[in-house]
This record gives structure tokens, C-alpha cells and sequence, in this order.
């Protein structure tokens, strides 16, 4: 099998994408992959992942506030200096505003069962945060499919009560990722790829 078949030369150029087109992403294409997405695999199909999608420019310039003001103690932390800061989180937010879709993915604990004792809990939880981010992969794989591009970004991880306050989510369900998605304005080189023999272990 090599990267002439065409399903997987799809799988594998899919890429990350942090420049988009100033162009709107429609609905109906949004709903496609969303769909998609939900068609991952989950542990005893739980499926509990939760999917909320910004588009709105006053969402984002608040969402980007937001982010930034929870950035900012953890540069001022490591010491930088006052510029650098503001460069940072001048990216931050351009990275936010700049992207035509927003596609915040949360952990849905409604949708974790119950376990008896904290090493099953524990458990229960690491399956649940594996389904979701199977939907976070599938959800990427669906953009590429359309022609779009996306990003996966792990800041939710950092500032889940801002992604909850300014999205207005319940205070249970567990920001994981935040996605930019549109389409491409780069088409950036394949990051290097570790060999299948460094990641591999064939037991014959
Ligand atoms: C869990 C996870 C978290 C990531 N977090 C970020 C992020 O915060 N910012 C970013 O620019 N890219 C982020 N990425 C994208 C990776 O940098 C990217 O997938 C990797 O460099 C490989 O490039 P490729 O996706 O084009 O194959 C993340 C990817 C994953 C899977």
C-alpha cells in the first residue's frame, strides 16, 4: 500500500493549517462534517463529545479578550518581557479572530458512566477523553474532505472557564480542544514523520 491509493494519500494530506481564506464557510458544509464527526467511534458508543461553533465576529473578539487575559499571568510567570507578551497574545487573538469557524469540542460527562472504585472511574474517564478526541480527528478528516483546512488547538486545556463563560456552556462539560477551520490560505510542508520502524514493534 503505498500513498498512491487514493484513501490513503487522503488520510495523509490532511494537514495543518493556521492561514485561512477570507471566505465564509456555509452551513450546510459545517453540518456535513459535524455529522461526520459523529460518526466516530466511542466507548460503548457513549459518544460524549459536544461540539459548539462560533462564526459570529463579536463572539470571537470576546472569546479572544477572554483568552488572552487568561494567557497573560503564565507569560508574566515566565518572565517575558513586556513586548513580547503583547506579541504573544496579539497572536492569540488574531489566530482567533482571523478564523472563519470556531469549533469548541468539550467533554460531555453526562455521557460518562458511573464506575465503582477511582481506578475504574479513572478509567471511564481516559475511554471518554479518547472517544472525544476520535471526533476531534474525524471532525478535521471531514473538513479535508470539503476542501477546508483546520487547526487543532489544546488552549481550552488551559482556560476551560473561559471557553465555558464566554461560550456559555454547562459548568460540567470539559473544554478539550478548540478548532479554526476555513479554507486554506497556506499550504504548509509534512511536518516529519517519525519511521513506522521508531514507533513500531512487530511481536512475530
Ligand atoms: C492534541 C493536539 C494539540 C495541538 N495543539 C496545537 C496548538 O495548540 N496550536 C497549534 O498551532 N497546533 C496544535 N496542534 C497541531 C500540531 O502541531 C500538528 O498536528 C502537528 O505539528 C503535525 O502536523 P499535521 O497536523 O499537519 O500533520 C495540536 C495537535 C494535537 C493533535
Amino acid at each position: 500500500m503505498n500513498d498512491s491509493d487514493p484513501l490513503h494519500h487522503f488520510l495523509r494530506t490532511r494537514r495543518t493549517v493556521r492561514k485561512f481564506a477570507p471566505r465564509p464557510v456555509s452551513e450546510e458544509t459545517l453540518r456535513r462534517i459535524l455529522e461526520t464527526a459523529t460518526y466516530a467511534p466511542s466507548a460503548r458508543n457513549r459518544q460524549p463529545w459536544q461540539f459548539t461553533v462560533v462564526s459570529n465576529m463579536e463572539t470571537k473578539r470576546s472569546l479572544a479578550d477572554d483568552l488572552a487575559a487568561d494567557f497573560r499571568p503564565d507569560l508574566e510567570r515566565d518572565g517575558l518581557p513586556e513586548v513580547e507578551i503583547e506579541t504573544r497574545l496579539d497572536r492569540t487573538r488574531r489566530r482567533i479572530l482571523d478564523a472563519p469557524v470556531i469549533i469548541a469540542l468539550s467533554l460531555n460527562p453526562d455521557r460518562v458512566d458511573a464506575q465503582p472504585n477511582r481506578k475504574r472511574q479513572e478509567a471511564e474517564r481516559s475511554m471518554a477523553v479518547q472517544s472525544v478526541a476520535l471526533a476531534g480527528l474525524q471532525l478535521m478528516l471531514a473538513a479535508h474532505a470539503e476542501g477546508l483546512a483546520s487547526v487543532w488547538t489544546c488552549g481550552p486545556l488551559f482556560a476551560p472557564d473561559a471557553i465555558r463563560f464566554r461560550l456559555g456552556l454547562p459548568a460540567n462539560w470539559q473544554p478539550q480542544a478548540m478548532f479554526f477551520l476555513g479554507y486554506p490560505a497556506e499550504t504548509p510542508e509534512v511536518p516529519g514523520r517519525l519511521n513506522v520502524e521508531e514507533v513500531t514493534t512487530f511481536i512475530r
